[in-house]
């Protein structure tokens, strides 16, 4: 991986910094991704330490506003020409409907417009690269339906559930981007982690959980106590297969599981229409 170049988002912490961690020890430059100065430069320095690469870089930005996905990229192209592997890894669970400076649900702007707005403004650097990936993380349980009326949650909102959703719209918005890329040498991709105890899954509240769910929140939690990224590391292989495999050469518009595994796309993302739909209603919010 030595002159290969990765942008991780939201990697400073949870199974992002571990992602960084692992390829940064092939060798390649890992640029990573957060909000905070001081939480950056500690992750940098501990992924340096641990991998023994010099060469991982932080670039801050607020991925929840375009002005900050913007910046992110104002900040690559003044130092970066080409860039191999970008891993949409940074995600939100928000616990109660806010609108960011955007006017976009929070959920929304961090899971699904992110992901393509920095997508899209990164392909020139990605179609400099021989062979450039897009991986993006996936979360919660895919099995649901895209309700187009409630994409940002104006009907009602449920914390994971609005969190899931916004999952599930990514992954049809990113299949559909699979599809229509014009681009040969780059591949996008989607995968899921599995669960990890995180800064996100311990800042779930019984209230964001769906009402079944709370019933087990004892179990719940005691899954998700600090467990020294151990978890984070296991959720961070599927990320660091689709940046390395050989094998994963020129597949493009595919769904992996935890396992990485090739496995079927929710039903919900097959379908052409509500693809269409949240193509426009994405472009419409970044133009
Ligand atoms: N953990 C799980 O069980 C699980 C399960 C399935 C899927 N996933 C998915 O895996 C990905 C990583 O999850 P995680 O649990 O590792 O999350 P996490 O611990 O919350 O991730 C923290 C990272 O995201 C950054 N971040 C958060 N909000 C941001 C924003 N608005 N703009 C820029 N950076 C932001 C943080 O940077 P700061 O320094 O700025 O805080 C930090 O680097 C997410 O996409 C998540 O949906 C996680």
């Amino acid at each position: 991986m030595q002159n290969k170049t990765i942008l991780i988002t939201g990697a400073t912490g949870g199974i992002g910094k571990q992602t960084a961690m692992t390829l940064a020890k092939t060798g390649a430059r890992v640029i990573v991704t957060g909000r905070s100065q001081i939480n950056g430069e500690a992750a940098v320095n501990e992924i340096q330490r641990h991998s023994s690469n010099h060469q991982v870089d932080l670039l801050l930005a607020d991925l929840s506003t375009q002005k900050g996905i913007r910046s992110l990229v104002g900040q690559f192209d003044q130092k970066y020409d080409q860039l191999d592997i970008l891993i949409n890894n940074a995600g939100l669970v928000e616990s109660e409907w806010r609108l960011t400076e955007d006017g976009v649900e929070a959920d929304f702007a961090v899971n699904v417009i992110a992901p393509f707005l920095l997508t899209h403004l990164l392909m020139e650097h990605l179609k400099a690269s021989p062979s450039a990936r897009v991986i993006s993380l996936t979360g919660g349980e895919a099995k649901g339906k895209i309700d187009l009326d409630n994409l940002q949650a104006e009907h009602s909102f449920s914390g994971l559930n609005t969190y899931s959703h916004s999952k599930l719209v990514m992954m049809a918005l990113m299949y559909e981007y699979s599809q229509r890329i014009q681009a040969e040498n780059v591949t996008i991709n989607v995968c899921y982690p599995g669960q990890a105890s995180t800064n996100m899954t311990r800042s779930v509240t019984p209230q964001m959980l769906p009402g079944f769910m709370r019933l087990i929140w004892p179990l719940f939690k005691s899954m998700m106590r600090d467990d020294g990224g151990q978890s984070a590391a296991k959720a961070s292989r599927s990320s660091v297969y689709l940046a390395t495999a050989s094998e994963v050469e020129g597949l493009n518009g595919k769904y992996f599981d935890t396992n990485s595994k090739v496995t079927t796309w929710p039903r919900a993302v097959l379908d052409d229409a509500a693809r269409e739909h949240i193509w426009k209603l994405a472009e419409q919010i970044v133009s």
